[in-house]
């Protein structure tokens, strides 16, 4: 049930990527809590990355309500969606997106030239630079690497550079999309705790999807995508 204390409100969502295709997604009620740290697993191909590219707006529902931070995103047109997702979401895809003819901290300072007001929250505190500087310290990054193109990065070393992309400025949301898979069993667990301690740090809510159930005590709360989606493998009818 949705109240004071819910950043994001699912009710009655139904996907399907095209007409005719069976529904990927079909989900009654999902609401996360402000400050929250969600883990949500799945096997692959259950719908993680389509679950969260509808809560972040970059895909819309054929049912169903979205509200996140109170705006029911399909009312909000095209541009104005990709201003809230700047403002108030952090995303760190599967794939990274970094920008590969930028260096590593022009990628991590970029949703600042897209967002007035993650752009004021870091300039009340710090220079962006310096801002950039501190969070990619934290993810263990060091200044040497700073001016390196991302293309020239390990794996890892660009996971932790979308990370902190998505923690610039402090948005409400955090979204990691299986951002560990590739990162060792040490790696990973630093991952979470750096990422958790950043998002805790700023008051942001972070939903976390994997097929890694080994992850879960690292957050508040895990839920399985199978349970909550009646479109799963397991009721397949639901089309
Ligand atoms: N662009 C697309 N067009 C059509 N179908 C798609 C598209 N992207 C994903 N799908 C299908 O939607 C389903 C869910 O895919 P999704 O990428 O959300 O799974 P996932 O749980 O994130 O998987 P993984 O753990 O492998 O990343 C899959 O059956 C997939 O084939
Ligand atoms: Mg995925």
């Amino acid at each position: 049930m949705a109240n004071n204390d819910t950043i994001i409100n699912v009710q009655q969502l139904a996907f399907r990527w095209q007409p005719g295709l069976p529904l990927v997604l079909d989900i009654e009620e999902l609401s996360i809590c402000r400050g929250e740290r969600v883990f949500i697993k799945g096997a692959s191909g259950s719908g993680k990355s389509t679950l969260l590219n509808l809560l972040g707006g970059v895909l819309s529902p054929q049912r169903g309500e979205i509200i996140v931070l109170d705006k029911l995103l399909h009312t909000l047109r095209g541009s104005q969606r990709d201003v809230f997702r700047a403002d108030h979401i952090g995303f760190i895809f599967q794939m990274f997106n970094l920008i590969p003819y930028l260096s590593m901290l022009e990628n991590v300072m970029l949703p600042l030239r897209f967002s007035r007001q993650r752009r004021e929250r870091v300039i009340a505190r710090a220079t962006p630079i310096d801002e950039a500087r501190r969070l990619l310290t934290h993810l263990d990054l060091h200044d040497a690497l700073l001016h390196r193109p991302v293309t020239e990065l390990s794996v890892g070393q660009q996971q932790r550079v979308a990370a902190a992309r998505a923690l610039i400025g402090s948005p409400e949301i955090v979204i990691a999309d299986e951002p560990t898979s590739s990162l060792d069993a040490d790696r990973r667990t630093a991952f979470i705790k750096l990422l958790s301690k950043e998002c805790q740090a700023a008051n942001s809510t972070l939903v976390f999807v994997s097929h890694d159930s080994g992850l879960e005590p690292f957050f508040d709360r895990s839920l399985s995508l199978d349970t909550i989606n009646k479109a799963g493998p397991l009721n397949t009818e639901a089309a």
